[in-house]
Order: structure tokens, then C-alpha cells, then sequence
């Protein structure tokens, strides 16, 4: 046992006081909460709201082999995505672009500022899991100058 001094604060247990990965991870686990709204959509990536509060929203997403999300940033939310079964290949957007390989249960984070590409490089489908804090889910379009990096 060890003492709590009086002047302690139990801080309540709210989803912004969890990382957004740990969301992420969370919801990826839980598929009971979000396979009933899955679809896979030939014409377009595939993606759904599945939940939202006050503090993020949090985006179910497929993507079958070939579809991609040009390069784009997300406004001013900050936040995290799992990526559930597949793979998808993240390309992150600065001076230089970096390519990321996602494979079942690994995570990437962003930022404001946060500049990339996602597609699903591989020969099955895939699915993920998107929390996006401190705002509405929002994409805004980039291209890529070799010279300037991200340009809109
Ligand atoms: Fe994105």
C-alpha cells in the first residue's frame, strides 16, 4: 500500500487523454464495434465514420489493391491509423519523400504539417483504422515538386 496525498486529482477517463494509436489499436481489436459497416468499394477507397465525440472522430477504411489516398495533409487535426489486415504503403512528404511499408497491427501518426500518400501497394485487400483529433476529418490535395517538396 502506499499513500495518496489528499490533494490528489483523479483525472476521468476520456478518449483524449489516450494516445491516438492506442484508439487506433483499440478499435482495430475490437471488430465487432465496426465489421457490419465494412464494404469494399471497386470505384473508390472505402471509408466510414464509426464513431465520433467531442474530442475525434474515428474513420474505418479499405482499400483494395491499387486504390489510393493522394498526397494530401489533414488540416490541423493531429491523430493516428492501424492498419487492420493488408498492407499499405505510406508515403510521408517533406523535401524528400519516405516510404513506410504497414503491415497488420503497425501504426503511423500525424501531425499539422503532416504531408502523405497512402495506397494499398499489395495484391490483397486492406483495411484500417483512422482517429483524428482536434477536428473534423478533412484532406487537403498536394502535389510533389522535386525542387519545393509538397506544393497545393
Ligand atoms: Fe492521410
Amino acid at each position: 500500500m502506499f499513500a495518496v496525498p489528499e490533494n490528489t486529482v483523479v483525472l476521468p477517463e476520456t478518449s483524449a487523454l489516450l494516445h491516438p494509436v492506442r484508439v487506433a489499436l483499440s478499435w482495430a481489436a475490437d471488430r465487432d464495434r465496426w465489421k457490419h459497416q465494412l464494404r469494399y468499394d471497386p470505384e473508390e477507397r472505402f471509408s466510414a465514420l464509426v464513431d465520433r465525440s467531442d474530442d475525434q472522430e474515428v474513420w474505418l477504411m479499405s482499400w483494395l489493391p491499387g486504390q489510393t489516398a493522394s498526397l494530401h495533409d489533414h488540416s490541423s487535426t493531429t491523430g493516428a491509423f492501424t492498419v487492420v489486415s493488408g498492407s499499405l504503403t505510406e508515403v510521408v512528404t517533406t523535401r524528400i519523400q519516405v516510404v513506410h511499408s504497414l503491415h497488420a497491427g503497425q501504426s503511423r501518426v500525424w501531425g499539422p504539417g503532416y504531408v502523405h500518400q497512402v495506397r494499398n501497394d499489395g495484391v490483397d485487400p486492406a483495411v484500417s483504422i483512422h482517429v483524428y483529433r482536434h477536428g473534423t476529418r478533412s484532406m487537403t490535395p498536394y502535389r510533389y515538386d522535386p525542387v519545393n517538396g509538397p506544393v497545393r
